[in-house]
């Protein structure tokens, strides 16, 4: 029983697996449609029959070939088939290809024009037409190999291209593809009449691309075109400004043949910034060209035949060194064969093949970005003086941009691309140095100096974003100084920093650099010559005060009630005493009980004096007998109770948090305080000029208020000394006030300083470019995605002083740091006290002075003599 299971796993195994090409012959599908090959398909059967008999005998040195033919596309490829080859419609073959696929078979194709060609991968396609009719077929392989990632396409044609040519190009352009990778691309064609004359040409052209509405179709364009159109084209496009960064101009120029091969001579001019790919019909009809189905089908099955025989060749030399088990084990698997001869297959075709009439064509690529600044980065070049970069119109001969080779298409092949079609898209400036011109700016730009004065490294704000802008844009960057300017980076005055910025202004709008890492205030109307980039970074206003001090605590046991309040209790203290003994008199409850009044309450001033102590929660040594006068005692005592737990609590309060000036943090308070402040800010900044051309009241009393300083903040210790001590204000930027009063709390320990809580007045800082500079665009673009990634943000937060505790907000009450009450603190009590001594020394005074007075009257009296 155990043995049959066995032997039939062994045999269930072996039919799965395939043949090893030593002990069996390799077995060829060949797959002639009838229905597609029509009344061809007989002759072309015998010819092929023959071809392969012979092929088999004359090339295959080693085995044979086992040929089943087929005459219908819809086979069964279930059977040990090596590969298949077929003839048949579009559609056939990619049914075919997709069974092939299961099993693993190698397929080589030659199917209709204007077909998809099989994933590269794992099959070959050859597309069979007649000569010159190339086009859609071309413009399909090269969607189909995504050398471009077009959603949208503008085709411009003039009679190159028939009408039945324009549909099948559009066609090939907009038809759906499995591959979901291939988008269809939405198509827009623009027909040009064919002028001889070379003004009229241009005045045609000028029509058409003037009006496009390049906004809603693209700016992917499709010129197919005679060369002598497409100079003047070239021209045309560039004079309206389209063959800029972000658009993509793709020349098919078909009237070429292979003596205009370098195409120099059609290619005049090629400007900074543009995307032009060229293909062009690079074709050398020599007498050795064929043409026709049979060519392709036996230059196919020669290159199997080949390939096979070199499989063959590999195995058995691999087997003659090994076991029969170790061949087992590593004799190739299907998909590896497949894979073989695939390679095989191809590179025979793309060495050898002459079918399809030699049709071949080229793809360029211009290689322009970055190319002119060539001349600024080399060693020992010579800047221009005056670039005509920046006002366009600096004319690149054709040596300086290079123009790449960036593939061949030929029909048996297809597309064979070695670069990108549009390198630029794709990689940017294709690691090119650009000259950056910068200069000593912390915390936008850094420049590091070593002991000897050299520049050894560069950081900053603006360097991480140009760093981050040379990763993603492909580039390297060469740093230049601008012309009489030292790094000197410990010199720190704004004069040297404004001789940097406008040596930095005057280069770039020469154009000695591509652009400038520098920031720099964008303006309304820029300096001729520049343009600024988007703000990297926005900078608010605020202003620098003294940190509102403590108030004293002197009074601080007065400072829990009002005025309103103190009067209020002494007003009542005095009140209730007369009340008191108002009802105390006025009560008939002695008379009626027979209790004696006794001393205590008897008079308004013990009453007085009685109501007090028990406001101080001195008990009184009386009470009243009557309820009635017990009632108002009970009362007043309630109110004590209230009257002296708030007290208490509130002094408490007002221990722990002491009561602080009244903070100016805001414009309004400050010009409202004018009185009692003086503000600056420095002369000649972007703030001043703001504030000249506002007309918002606050703005105009601030700068009509202001002294104009000609020292930064930073440099002068005076006027810090004033804010410090002279209620003075500096206005100038957050982050500059922001690092003075980090390096005063370094320096001093305290926290002198605070700053506004309101910002006003922002101040945008952007880099410049020359003006006209193709980059804007493209550099606008980084810095916008850097915004959103919020990189630049986050760069600048390490950049900007720590927060230390002096940064606690003013204007809020701040705990104590500690609640010892010291004797300042206690003073106001202690003058209570002795005031209370110096006013009872005063009454005792008073009293013997009464005594004497009495005494003395008392004995001037002549008494009545009474017996
Ligand atoms: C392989 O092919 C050769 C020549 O075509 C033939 O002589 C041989 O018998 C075949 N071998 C097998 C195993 O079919
Ligand atoms: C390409 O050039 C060849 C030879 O000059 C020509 O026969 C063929 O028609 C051209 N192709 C196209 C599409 O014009
Ligand atoms: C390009 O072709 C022109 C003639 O059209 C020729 O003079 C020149 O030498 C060629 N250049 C290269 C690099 O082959
Ligand atoms: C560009 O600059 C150069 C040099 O300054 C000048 O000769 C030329 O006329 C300028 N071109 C334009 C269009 O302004
Ligand atoms: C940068 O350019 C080089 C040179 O062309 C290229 O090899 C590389 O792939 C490019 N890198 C990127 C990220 O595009
Ligand atoms: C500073 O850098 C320059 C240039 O890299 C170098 O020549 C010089 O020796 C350096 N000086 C010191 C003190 O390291
Ligand atoms: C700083 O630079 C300015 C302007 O370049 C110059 O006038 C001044 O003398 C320099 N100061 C020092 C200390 O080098
Ligand atoms: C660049 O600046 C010039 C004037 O200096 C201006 O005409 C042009 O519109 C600016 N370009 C951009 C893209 O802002
Ligand atoms: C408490 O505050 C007083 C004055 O504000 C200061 O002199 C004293 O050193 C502080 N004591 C402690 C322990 O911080």
């Amino acid at each position: 029983m155990r043995v049959w299971i066995v032997i039939f796993l062994v045999v269930a195994v072996k039919g799965e697996e395939f043949p090893s090409l030593i002990t069996a012959n390799g077995s060829l599908a060949v797959v002639l449609d009838r229905q597609y090959l029509g009344d061809l398909h007989q002759s072309v059967l015998d010819g092929l029959k023959d071809y392969i008999r012979e092929l088999a005998r004359v090339k295959l040195k080693r085995g044979g070939v086992s040929v089943h033919y087929y005459s219908w596309a819809t086979i069964s490829l279930k059977k040990d088939f090596l590969a298949v080859f077929s003839v048949a419609s579009c559609k056939d073959t990619w049914d075919l290809f997709s069974r092939a696929e299961e099993e693993q078979l190698l397929l080589f194709a030659l199917t209709e024009a204007d077909c998809p060609r099989l994933p590269p991968d794992s099959a070959i396609t050859i597309t069979y037409m007649d000569p010159g009719q190339e086009l859609p077929q071309i413009l399909l392989d090269l969607r189909t190999s995504k050398a471009f990632n077009w959603k949208s396409a503008i085709i411009l044609h003039d009679d190159t291209l028939n009408r039945d040519m324009v549909s099948r190009v559009v066609q090939s352009l907009t038809s759906q593809i499995d591959d979901e990778d291939v988008p269809t691309i939405s198509v827009t064609v623009f027909k040009m009449k064919h002028e001889i004359n070379e003004y009229l040409r241009r005045k045609e052209m000028d029509r058409v691309l003037s009006k496009l509405p390049v906004k809603y179709i693209g700016e992917n364009f499709i010129a197919i075109v005679t060369s002598d159109v497409m100079s003047t084209m070239s021209d045309t496009s560039r004079a309206l400004r389209m063959t800029h960064t972000h658009a993509q101009w793709l020349y098919v120029v078909s009237d070429t043949n292979a003596r205009t091969r370098n195409l120099t001579s059609i290619v005049n001019e090629l400007y900074e910034g543009e995307n032009i790919a060229y293909f062009y019909n690079k074709t050398d009809e020599g007498p050795e060209c064929k043409n026709g189905l049979m060519c392709f089908a036996e230059e196919l099955l020669e290159s199997f035949v080949l390939a096979l025989d070199a499989a063959v060749q590999e195995e058995l030399d691999v087997a003659a060194h090994v076991s029969d088990e170790e061949w087992e084990a590593i004799r190739p698997s299907k998909m590896q064969r497949r894979n073989m001869l695939l390679a095989h297959m191809k590179q025979d075709i793309s060495a050898r093949s002459v079918c399809g009439a030699c049709s071949t064509w080229q793809a360029l690529a211009a290689d322009t970005w970055g190319s002119t600044y060539r001349r600024f980065t080399e060693p020992g070049a010579v800047p221009p003086p005056v670039a005509d970069i920046a006002n366009g119109t600096l004319d690149l001969a054709l040596g300086q941009v290079t123009l790449l080779d960036v593939g061949v298409w030929r029909p048996a092949d297809g597309l064979q691309q070695t670069d990108a079609l549009f390198p630029h898209v794709e990689q940017g400036f294709r690691g090119k140095e650009l000259p950056i011109i910068t200069y000593h700016n912390p915390p936008w730009t850094i420049l590091q100096l070593n002991e000897s004065g050299s520049v050894i490294g560069y950081s900053g704000l603006i360097f991480d974003i140009v760093n981050q802008l040379a990763k993603t844009k492909n580039f390297t960057i060469k740093v230049l100084l601008p012309e009489n300017v030292a790094p000197d980076t410990k010199n720190k005055t704004e004069l040297a920093q404004w001789a940097g910025a406008r040596a930095t202004l005057r280069a770039v709008a020469r154009g000695q650099a591509a652009f400038a890492a520098a920031s720099f205030t964008v303006l309304a109307d820029p300096p001729p010559g520049i343009n600024f980039t988007l703000p990297v970074s926005t900078q608010p206003y605020a202003f620098l005060v003294a940190r509102p001090r403590e108030l004293s605590r002197a009074l601080l046991f007065l400072l829990p009630f009002t005025t309103d309040t103190w009067l209020c209790l002494g007003c009542a203290v005095i009140l209730m005493g007369p009340t008191l003994y108002a009802v105390h008199r006025l009560s008939p409850f002695y008379e009626a009980v027979g209790v004696a009044r006794q001393g205590g309450l008897a008079t308004i001033h013990n009453c007085l004096w009685y109501v007090y102590g028990a406001l101080l929660q001195q008990g009184g040594m009386y009470l009243p007998h009557a309820d009635s006068g017990r009632l108002v005692v009970g009362t007043w005592w309630l109110v004590v109770l209230v009257v002296v737990t708030t007290y208490s609590g509130n002094l408490v309060a007002f221990l722990t948090f002491p009561k602080q000036e009244v903070p100016v943090t805001t414009l309004a308070a400050l010009v409202e305080n004018r009185a009692f402040y003086t503000w600056s800010i420095t002369k000649g900044s972007h703030l001043e000029n703001q504030l000249k051309e506002s007309e918002e009241s606050k703005y105009v009393q601030l700068l009509s208020g202001a002294e104009l300083s000609t020292s930064p903040a930073g440099t002068d210790p005076a006027r810090l000394v004033r804010v410090r001590s002279q209620r003075h204000v500096i206005i100038d930027w957050k982050i500059r006030l922001a690092n003075i009063m980090r390096a005063a709390h370094i320096n001093t320990d305290t926290c002198d300083f605070a700053l506004s809580s309101e910002e006003f007045m922002d101040e945008q800082l952007a880099m410049i470019v020359p003006s006209g500079s193709p980059y804007l665009s493209v550099i606008n673009k980084e810095i916008m995605r850097m915004h959103k990634a919020g990189l630049i943000t986050s760069w600048l937060s390490s950049y900007l002083p720590k927060r230390d505790r002096c940064w606690k907000a003013t204007g809020v009450a701040q705990e104590a740091d500690n609640h010892t009450v010291t004797l300042s603190d206690m003073q106001g009590s202690f003058f209570v006290l002795a005031l209370g001594f110096f006013t009872a020394s005063v009454v005792l005074l008073v009293e013997f002075q009464l005594r004497r007075r009495r005494r003395k009257s008392d004995s001037d009296v002549i008494k009545p003599y009474i017996e």
